[in-house]
């Protein structure tokens, strides 16, 4: 009885380069029981042309062939945008290390030895088009995050005030979480709060957001939607559940007096004390319709002043501390 497949991924494309007759025929007939649609070509030549009408989820090449041999093929395969993705597994009678390390150096995934057992091709088959989902779905995961990028810059760039707001302030959040030690996803994760924070100022009409001077109780109130908008907004995006903390409790304060929710001290998540920090100094350093831009030093007081009020205290500790550091190094 054949064991089935550790992963099945059924009715995947595979091109098998081999010349030997016999052995080629094992292996489709392998592949055809895992139920994987094959298509043969008995050296290089034959399978460029194969390739030229058949889109393969994966390669499958012999490495010594007449006419054309498994390493000039898969460096002609590698030239052609539209196929340098394939995944590409070499076939190899002769397991020497030198084989084996020009074909790494060349970027190829895996090898397979003969004679090949069925249950060892399966596997490693298996676990390359696994592989391939995986970085096809972190594409489109990039792909998404970019989207969404693009779409608080334009919200930032309605804002005459603002503009480069977004990109200081990630950039100071990014040298905190650094100072913190934070491990990369969650360095990742920090990126793209920052960037998106105030995305949910999309609700707030252009005059309010420009507004010279105060603004008044219906505006105000309107104006501290916009971190539920900016939640709502973007938990339609599964890949950025994790940015939620940032765009929903970027204004709540250390001592419950913020909003959305009124989250006090370490009710309120890391992220969103991080950030608030930063967005403040940098809301109070820069020219803003109802105040002039203040000096480094006088911004620094008031966060300290404000350390355990607005503020979480170890926090404008690492603020301060992050500041000194990098705007020394710049002089
Ligand atoms: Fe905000």
């Amino acid at each position: 009885m054949i064991s089935k497949p550790t992963i099945p991924v059924p009715s995947k494309k595979i091109l098998v380069v081999e010349d030997d007759e016999a052995i080629r025929e094992t292996i489709v007939q392998h592949l055809q029981i895992d139920n994987f649609f094959v298509v043969q070509a008995g050296d290089g030549e034959q399978a460029l042309k194969a390739l030229e009408h058949f889109s393969p989820d994966l390669i499958l090449s012999d490495i010594n062939m007449p006419r054309k041999d498994g390493i000039t093929f898969f460096k002609d395969v590698r030239k052609h945008p539209q196929w340098a993705a394939i995944p590409f597994l070499f076939l190899t009678s002769d397991n020497s290390p030198t084989i084996i390390r020009l074909a790494r150096e060349l970027g190829v995934e895996d090898h397979l030895t003969k004679p090949i057992k069925h249950q060892e091709l399966t596997n490693t088959i298996n676990a390359r088009l696994l592989r391939a989902t995986e970085v096809e779905v972190a594409h489109i995961g990039q792909a998404y995050l970019e989207t969404v990028a693009v779409l608080a810059n334009a919200i930032e760039g309605r804002d005459n005030y603002t503009r480069g707001h977004v990109d200081r302030v990630t950039k100071i959040a990014m040298w905190m979480a650094q100072e913190l030690r934070w491990p990369e996803d969650q360095m990742r994760t920090l990126e793209f709060g920052a960037r998106l924070h105030d995305i949910g100022k999309v609700i707030v009409p252009d005059h309010i957001l420009n507004k010279k001077g105060k603004l008044n109780e219906a505006e105000w109130e309107l104006m501290k939607q916009h971190p539920v908008a900016g939640e709502k907004i973007l938990m339609g995006i599964s890949h950025l559940h994790a940015v939620r903390p940032y765009v929903l409790y970027h204004h709540e304060r250390w001592d419950g007096c913020g909003y959305p929710e009124g989250l006090k001290q370490r009710e309120i998540p890391l992220e969103a004390r991080l950030l608030s920090i930063i967005d403040v100094y940098d809301a109070l350093t820069t020219e803003r319709p109802y105040h002039p831009p203040r000096p480094h030093e006088e911004v620094l007081k008031f966060l300290e002043l404000n350390a355990g009020k607005h503020f979480d205290p170890d926090l404008v500790l690492v603020f301060h501390k992050v500041m000194q550091m990098r705007t020394q190094s710049a002089h």
